[in-house]
């Protein structure tokens, strides 16, 4: 087609969807990654045998093999001292209402609409304006990190992302929305939609057991789709970054569709743009696409345009047709600083564009900054971020710089239980001229071009990757995939139709996370154990209750156990069950044992487990409840508006539609929780 867009390939009429969540999970249905055929073949049935994957049984780890004992001590002793979590594990099901272990609370701390600023009335759905919006608690919470002040464990900053809306959920009289339908949404209703995404970052305190936000909190923010930004690294001042509103590429409006983020050892916020490939829109016809130009190949590997929302017939810089660089603009990580509201958030540009899922880091052992991110689609890559500077203790100035300048690099999972990490370096292996990069600004800018042309592993859609501080072990929660065929299989993606994902555990040799090769291992196989077809791999210990699909979030608590939430969609009959929050044990006897700590109400996913230092308090964003498979739940049976919602969670209040909401979960009378 030339210059032209496979506009095809990138829009498809989802009038069958229940809710834009649903479409969302849609929305990678087409692999774009050209190459998902050439993965390494052996499958893993040559590392363990079906009945170890049965049993869960593994003997001695891949990580010893490969880099001996002695390297592994150091992570093994740190290790050693975790102890399995305790508490009596909740039985798995459906409803309209949340469950938590017997022995805990779990209080709504903010909700949709909740206000931020002292003298704003109660929330009232049916009077919500951009204005209103932009001063209140965002939608569909995601990523959530605690920001301790002072040493009482009582108070701190909490920044939450928001990353999408439901208009069919948040606005009256909405009937159904889809791609190809938007007769409903009014620009008034888009300018809610774009005030409702973002992040906030409100005080919070604790008196007694109850977390309460601060109205009059100084740092009190919401930043959202229109909040002024800058960029940083290779890629800012690019000509590819450069609009009619911004011929210096260097100033962009807002961030979109944020999801799992991080945190950073200086005490900023790291926000993931993960499918902003949505928000961009085109009028051209189906046939008479418009011409991208130099953008089409780029385009068409991120799937611009997508028409998941109407913001692109009132705000030309979401229109392709008028501004075509603006996409380039979004797909970054976004570091905030919450302490100063009014600070600049920046994107790093260093640190690649893609459907960012998580970006959190640590500071590894020669003081440079790593940090690990996944490509939430399907067949996409797992990313990491070493920095060329290093960390200095208390000088906050230089490490807001650490996501300037450094490597980016991708992942190669081989069957014989190595990662290598290729560095994607303009100039360097076939990322030049010849391959249409021409400077770092382009690798960066595309890098699924660029990690296609290393023969990186596709992956079953990478969601969170999260290192666990205390044993230097990395995580990455691989949530499903269901268009992977059997001849695409390999070692880290070991099942066709991979309907509810796996786990992989990553050990760094040494503990040294900017090493060029890692050792990989499946610390699960999700799915239903009893059910040999589905190829599940716990712990035996793990109950009917215990098992889960679709890992998504996760966390380490204080003691370094693993918590993974989960997000099925609307594929949630596949398993019977809500989502829910697990700990699993990653070390000992009991490694890969999974208990249901939580779980959500109908349509709801779970997102951002985070704890407070103490470890006594869990906070827990529940997104889009009511919406996602509510056809499917029986006591219900049809699609979820705000008008006829499948539940009202949490306030029950006739009035009130349901609202995504973060929770703060404490053990009755205090005390580390699971401990
Ligand atoms: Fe927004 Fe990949 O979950
Ligand atoms: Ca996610
Ligand atoms: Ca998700």
């Amino acid at each position: 087609m030339g210059g032209l867009m496979a506009r095809d390939d990138t829009m498809h009429d989802d009038s069958q969807y229940e809710s834009k969540s649903q479409a969302c999970e849609a929305a990678d249905d087409i692999p774009k990654n050209p190459d998902t055929g050439h993965s390494i073949g052996a499958v893993i049935a040559r590392r363990y045998s079906r009945r170890d994957m049965l049993k869960g049984s593994l003997g001695v780890t891949a990580a010893t093999v490969l880099f001996g004992a002695d390297a592994l001590i150091a992570g093994r002793a740190r290790a050693e001292a975790l102890t399995s979590a305790a508490f009596k594990e909740i039985a798995g099901g459906v409803d309209e209402r949340h469950h938590v272990a017997e022995g805990y609370t779990a209080e709504a701390l903010l909700r949709w609409g909740d206000p931020l600023f002292p003298d704003m009335a109660p929330f009232d759905p049916r009077k919500l304006t951009a204005e209103e919006q932009a001063r209140r608690f965002g939608y569909n919470n995601d990523y959530v990190a605690f920001f301790p002040i002072g040493n009482a464990g009582d108070r701190g900053l909490l920044c939450v992302n928001h990353e999408y809306v439901d208009p069919e959920a948040m606005f009256p009289g909405i009937k159904r929305v889809s791609r190809t339908n938007f007769s409903e949404i009014t620009e008034a209703h888009a300018a809610v939609e774009m005030a409702a995404h973002g992040v906030t970052v409100a005080e919070i305190m604790r008196e007694g057991e109850r977390w309460r936000p601060v109205l009059e909190g100084k740092s009190n923010r919401r930043i959202t789709a229109s909040t002024p930004m800058t960029f940083d690294g290779p890629a800012a001042g690019h000509a590819r970054l450069k609009t009619s509103a911004d011929p210096s590429g260097l100033r962009v409006l807002g961030t979109l569709n944020n999801c799992a983020g991080g945190h950073t050892p200086w005490g900023t916020y790291l926000t993931a743009e993960e499918n902003f490939h949505g928000y961009f829109w085109t009028d051209a016809p189906k046939d008479k696409p418009t011409d991208a130009g130099s953008e089409a190949k780029s385009y068409a590997r991120n799937r611009i345009p997508s028409n998941w929302y109407s913001w692109g017939r009132y705000d030309p810089r979401f229109n392709i047709d008028k501004e075509r660089n603006e996409p380039n603009r979004f797909g970054w990580i976004v570091e905030i600083d919450p302490s100063d509201p009014t600070s600049t958030p920046v994107k790093h540009t260093a640190l690649g564009r893609f459907s960012h899922e998580g970006a959190e880091c640590l500071i590894n052992k020669d003081g440079r900054v790593v940090l690990y991110s996944g490509d939430d689609a399907r067949f996409e890559y797992v990313y990491r971020f070493v920095s060329r500077d290093r960390y200095r203790e208390g000088d906050r100035a230089h490490n807001m710089r650490l996501f300037s300048e450094g490597t980016l690099s991708v992942a190669r999972y081989n069957d014989d239980g190595t990662t290598d990490w290729l560095p994607l370096v303009f100039g360097e292996g076939p990322l030049t001229p010849e391959n249409g990069f021409h400077s770092q600004a382009d690798v960066v800018i595309d890098a699924r071009i660029a990690s296609d042309l290393l023969k990186a592993t596709p992956m079953d859609r990478p969601e969170d990757v999260e290192p666990n501080r205390r044993t230097g072990k990395v995580y990455v929660m691989l949530t499903n995939n269901d268009r992977r065929k059997a001849d695409q299989k390999n070692a880290a993606n070991p099942r066709a139709e991979n309907d509810f994902g796996h786990i992989i555990e990553m050990t760094p040799p040494d503990n040294d996370h900017a090493a060029a090769r890692f050792a990989w291992d499946l610390l699960l196989a999700c799915g239903d154990p009893t059910v040999a077809e589905v190829g599940a791999r716990w712990n035996p210990a793990t109950t009917a209750d215990g098992w889960f699909s679709s890992p998504d979030n996760c966390a380490f608590d204080a003691d370094g156990r693993l918590w993974v939430s989960t997000d099925q969609g609307s594929s949630w009959p596949k398993t019977g069950k809500a989502d829910g929050l697990y700990a699993i044990d990653t070390e000992g006897a009991e490694r890969g044992r999974s208990r249901l700590f939580f779980r959500g109400p109908i349509g709801a996913e779970i997102c951002g487990p985070t704890f407070t230092p103490d470890g006594e308090t869990l906070f827990l964003a529940v997104q889009h409840p009511g919406t996602d498979g509510a056809r499917a739940w029986k006591p219900f049976g049809r699609p979820s508006t705000f008008d006829d919602p499948s539940t009202r969670w949490p306030d029950f209040d006739p009035n009130m539609p349901p609202r995504p909401t973060v929770l703060a979960i404490r053990r009755k009378g205090g005390g580390r929780i699971a401990s």
